[in-house]
């Protein structure tokens, strides 16, 4: 009797699980569970399944290509099934799929892949007859998807009609549609100012704006297609080789990744698949894996497919960016500038290729945002570089007993009152100095490499400084011993001496670095340089009121009240008096006027990822050298810089015969004119 069964079970059980999840995700755009815990789910299923193939039902989700359609939209019949992928999570299964492909083919030759990023977005199929737009789907169960014509003809990057010649009389283009990072960043900001509701991964934003009921509403989002693949064709025929195709469709004004690449054989494949895992973070959109394809058509017609998938392609996919995990405990971390940031302690749990355990809540508005509460199961999601951030929260896991997060009201450091400033998010620790959190941070802040550079100084040191009393403030580090530092812990002789040497070389400095160094809130480096430049020496800026401040370009109000603030405390006065009696000094520099500067007249545009700087660090640094920075390409920009993802600012400017460079040469711009 199966029912009995504990497998019988548990198969019912992830049906059940799995049919919620989808529904939430293919109805709604609303995913409660990341997609790799779907993807588990699915597998553990499939796996029972294949154990026990009588018990397999014929609404079972493992009989399902994916998805439903959509009840808004009308229903379209595919011309031909779109297919899913089958996945390899590890080189030991892309190896187990190469040697499936080998064996079919009855080859030992090694076998000519294309290899192209797996964009993370939504499958669409565009119907071109005599090189006109005609009809654009969703995949929907594969069979049938939803008509969402109208949307996708508000896609800036989808032809309406084919350019060139020679493409068949009926040609079903398959892509991708998706949101860059920078796209969906800069929408989920909009839309948490406004407080509408944010959407936890440009996939799932894509998704969204392109099932809006209003064509309006979805032409405002920044969707774009990428073109992988044809789907049928009649009257006319296409190249032999995958990567040949790709090439075809260019021509006829499809964007196609420019990542693609062909490989021969395993090596070649896994070498393709290393690099562009390194470079996933730096990509302008998400990926989350590679799709390897048989480049030959003849080969792929020789292999075939199975029920939900070709045969000669696989889905090598990267470590997933969101995993579900447990929120064990919230703490309050102390910033330097006193800002109390709420921390998530959580069960250990690997994403985006690291093992995380604390993750930041930014501030109460978030918490209040997220409706999260200690004991709950939250997503995380960890892409790149970026700090990992818990994206929402699976309700439907909350235990009975989960706790509500309580603010502080006093610092746990220090124990002073906390205050909320009017307008700001976050809570902020009114010690000031007094707060040993602070003192930490504000020193490790001056040591470090963008500011007064003081090597062998990390952040262990200084925290084992400020808690065994030997320093207090930052003048205190030139007053340390050789005895003292050599005393202790992991710190023989010879590291000491490098230190004392280190802390001696730190004394000679520049104006712009030693301003960066005193951590006013909100100068960062270009900052620091402007203010630097414009006044010329730190006398003439302590003798700056606000309004004197204010017509140095770049600083608004904000940051005029934040320095005039920070120069009218007598205690931080009296810091600066204190680092110059211990020998800091610079060499005060020549104030050029505006006009003499060397880009002054000039208009600068950026567009694209800049790499080394953020795009507000490129902004300053144009315009402290005189220059404008403008948000678009006009026939008054005299030069555009152009990073990777560039799109349409650079094809104006191409078209306008503007001069375009790169990251590389910007950079020597810079140098050169410093
Ligand atoms: S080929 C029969 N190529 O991945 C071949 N798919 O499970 C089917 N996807 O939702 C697709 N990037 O939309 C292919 N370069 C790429 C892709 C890609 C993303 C998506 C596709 C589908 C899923 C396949």
């Amino acid at each position: 009797m199966p029912a009995n069964s504990p497998d019988y079970q548990r198969m019912q059980q992830l049906r059940q699980e799995l049919l919620h999840h989808s529904h939430r995700y293919y109805v709604l755009d609303d995913p409660e569970i990341p997609d790799a815990e779907y993807d588990r789910l699915m597998r553990e299923l499939q796996e029972l399944e294949e154990r026990f193939p009588d018990w397999v039902t014929a609404d079972s989700p493992t009989q399902r290509v994916g998805g439903v359609a959509l009840s808004a939209f009308a229903e379209v019949t595919h011309l031909r099934p779109m297919l899913s992928l089958d996945n390899a999570l590890n080189a030991d299964e892309f190896i187990a799929f190469d040697k499936r492909v080998r064996d079919r083919l009855r080859t030992q030759e090694p076998i000519e892949y294309a290899c192209e990023p797996k964009y993370d977005g939504i499958a669409i199929s565009l119907l071109y007859r005599n090189g006109v737009l005609e009809r654009a789907a969703t995949r929907g169960d594969g069979s049938v998807g939803e008509d969402v014509t109208l949307n996708v003809r508000t896609i800036k990057s989808v032809p309406l009609r084919l350019l060139g010649q020679g493409y068949p009389d009926l040609l079903e283009v398959r892509g991708e549609i998706y949101m860059t990072k920078s796209g969906f960043n800069e929408m989920n900001r909009k839309a948490q100012e406004s407080g509408g509701k944010s959407f936890i991964n440009p996939r799932n934003a894509a998704a969204g704006s392109l099932r809006q009921l209003d064509p309006k509403l979805t032409a405002q989002r920044p969707l774009t297609l990428c073109a992988y693949g044809v789907g049928e064709v009649e009257g006319g025929s296409l190249p032999q080789y995958h990567t040949a195709i790709l090439q075809r469709l260019a021509d006829w004004g499809f964007a196609v990744s420019r990542d693609v690449a062909s490989a021969r054989g395993v090596e070649e494949c896994l070498a393709f698949h290393k690099m562009l895992q390194e470079k996933r973070p730096s990509l302008p959109y998400d990926i989350d894996g590679i799709v390897f394809k048989v480049n030959s058509l003849e080969l792929q017609t020789t292999l075939g497919f199975v029920a939900k998938a070709p045969r000669w392609a696989v889905a090598f996919k990267f470590p997933a960016q969101e995993e579900m995990t447990v929120l064990r405990a919230v703490e309050f971390q102390v910033g330097r500038t006193g800002s109390i940031t709420p921390v998530a302690r959580l069960e250990p749990v690997f994403v985006g290729g690291v093992t995380v355990s604390n993750a930041t809540l930014h501030n109460s508005d978030e918490i209040a945002r997220l409706g999260v509460k200690v004991g709950d199961t939250v997503i995380i999601r960890r892409a790149g570089d970026v700090i990992p951030q818990v994206v929402s929260v699976v309700m439907s896991k909350r235990p009975d007993d989960a706790r509500d997060i309580q603010f502080p009201a006093q610092c746990p450091v220090c124990s002073s009152p906390v205050a909320r400033v009017e307008g700001e998010a976050a809570v902020r620790c009114t010690g000031g100095l007094i707060c040993p959190a602070q003192r930490k941070e504000a020193i490790k802040h001056y040591a470090s490499r963008q500011a007064m550079d003081i090597e062998g100084l990390g952040e262990k040191l200084v925290d084992a400084l400020v808690e065994k009393g030997m320093i207090a403030s930052m003048e205190d580090l030139y007053e340390l011993t050789l005895e003292q530092l050599a005393g202790l812990e992991r710190m023989g002789q010879k590291s000491a001496q490098n230190l004392l040497d280190a802390l001696a070389h730190s004394k000679s400095t520049t104006l712009p670095k030693f301003l960066f160094a005193l951590g006013i809130r909100d100068v960062g480096q270009a900052t620091a340089t402007t203010l630097a430049k414009h006044f010329g020496s730190l006398e003439r800026l302590l003798e700056a009121d606000e309004a004197s401040l204010q017509e140095v370009q770049d600083v608004g109000p904000v940051v005029a009240k934040r320095v005039a603030t920070f120069f009218a405390d007598a205690r931080n006065l009296q810091v600066i008096q204190g680092l110059r009696a211990h020998g800091v000094h610079w060499l005060d520099l020549e104030v050029v006027p505006q006009e003499a500067l060397p880009l002054a007249g000039k208009t600068y545009v950026l567009t694209g990822n800049l790499e080394s700087m953020t795009r507000d660090d490129a902004k300053a640094r144009l315009e402290a050298l005189g220059a404008k920075v403008s948000g678009s390409v006009s026939g008054k920009t005299d030069c555009v810089v152009a990073g990777p993802g560039a799109g349409s600012k650079l094809s104006k400017a191409e078209s306008l015969g503007i001069r375009v460079i790169d990251e590389t040469a910007f950079l020597q711009l810079l140098e050169q004119l410093a």
